[in-house]
Formats: structure tokens, C-alpha cells, sequence
């Protein structure tokens, strides 16, 4: 699969560990950085990693700050994204399942590698079920067009 990439300086030390496991699960994963420590501000990386998404130059999107919280928020103003921030693998089933979610965000300070790993694995290896899921999903894009 296709995947973008991108954290804050709080998420990037996971991101590293995240963008290595993907690589090596065979996935094309662009990074698009934070490259180092400094402070830097996650919404920027947020709108590359969305704006990626919702253009379809990448199928998913992963990115990781402190909390995931952030990276979320910024993600889901970018329109056909739906970013969910995931601390386990039942919610990255059911983000997947009944959502269709695009981007996962983790929490850099709070998820150890080995569980951010079981997340994305999950969120990357279930398909979304559609059905009765489809019309929901369906009135939350027109809610971006103010239908
Ligand atoms: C940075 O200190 C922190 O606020 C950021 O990484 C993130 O957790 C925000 O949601």
C-alpha cells in the first residue's frame, strides 16, 4: 500500500519506529517529516499527510504527535478525511469496519512500538464492511458540503 507518513517532534520517535515496520511489511511509505527533535507546530504536518490522503496520492495516512489528539482534530478539517486517534486494535477494527477511516493517528508519548504496530497492521488489514455503513459515512461527507 501506498501510505504517508508525518509527526511532530512528540511523535517522532514512533514515527520512526512506525515508518521501519511498515517498510518492512512492504509498504511505499512517504515521510514527510518531522526529521528531527526541534519543536515544531503538528497541524503542518496534519494538512500533508490529509491533504495526501484526499487527493489519492496515498490509500491511508498515519501521523503521530504527543497525544494523537491533535493530529486528529487538524486531520479531520481536510475534507474526505476521517482521522481517528487509536489506542488499541478493537477501535482500529471498528475505525475500519464501520467507519472507513482514512488516517490513524497514535499517541507518541503514551503507545510503546510493538502496540502501535498491532494498531496499524489492523487498521491497514480490515476492509470496511459498507452496507448499512456506507449511508453513514455518506452523511458525514455531507456535512463537509453543508447538505
Ligand atoms: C506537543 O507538546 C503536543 O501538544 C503535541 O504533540 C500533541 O500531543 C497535540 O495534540
Amino acid at each position: 500500500m501506498r501510505l504517508f507518513i508525518g509527526s511532530d517532534h512528540a511523535g517522532f520517535s514512533l514515527k520512526e519506529q512506525v515508518r521501519a515496520h511498515l517498510e518492512r511489511e512492504g509498504h511505499d511509505v512517504v515521510d514527510v517529516g518531522t526529521h528531527a527533535e526541534e519543536s515544531v507546530d503538528y497541524p503542518d504536518y496534519a494538512r500533508l499527510v490529509a491533504e495526501a490522503v484526499a487527493s489519492g496520492d496515498a490509500e491511508y495516512g498515519v501521523l503521530v504527535c504527543g497525544s494523537g489528539l491533535g493530529m486528529a482534530i487538524a486531520a479531520n478539517k481536510v475534507e474526505g478525511v476521517r482521522a481517528v486517534q487509536l489506542m488499541d486494535t478493537e477501535m482500529a477494527r471498528m475505525a475500519r469496519m464501520h467507519n472507513n477511516a482514512n488516517v490513524v493517528t497514535l499517541a507518541g508519548r503514551y503507545t510503546e512500538p510493538d502496540t502501535a504496530y498491532a494498531i496499524v497492521d489492523t487498521f491497514l488489514g480490515t476492509a470496511f464492511e459498507g452496507g448499512r455503513h456506507q449511508g453513514r459515512v455518506d452523511k458525514i461527507s455531507a456535512l463537509e458540503h453543508k447538505a
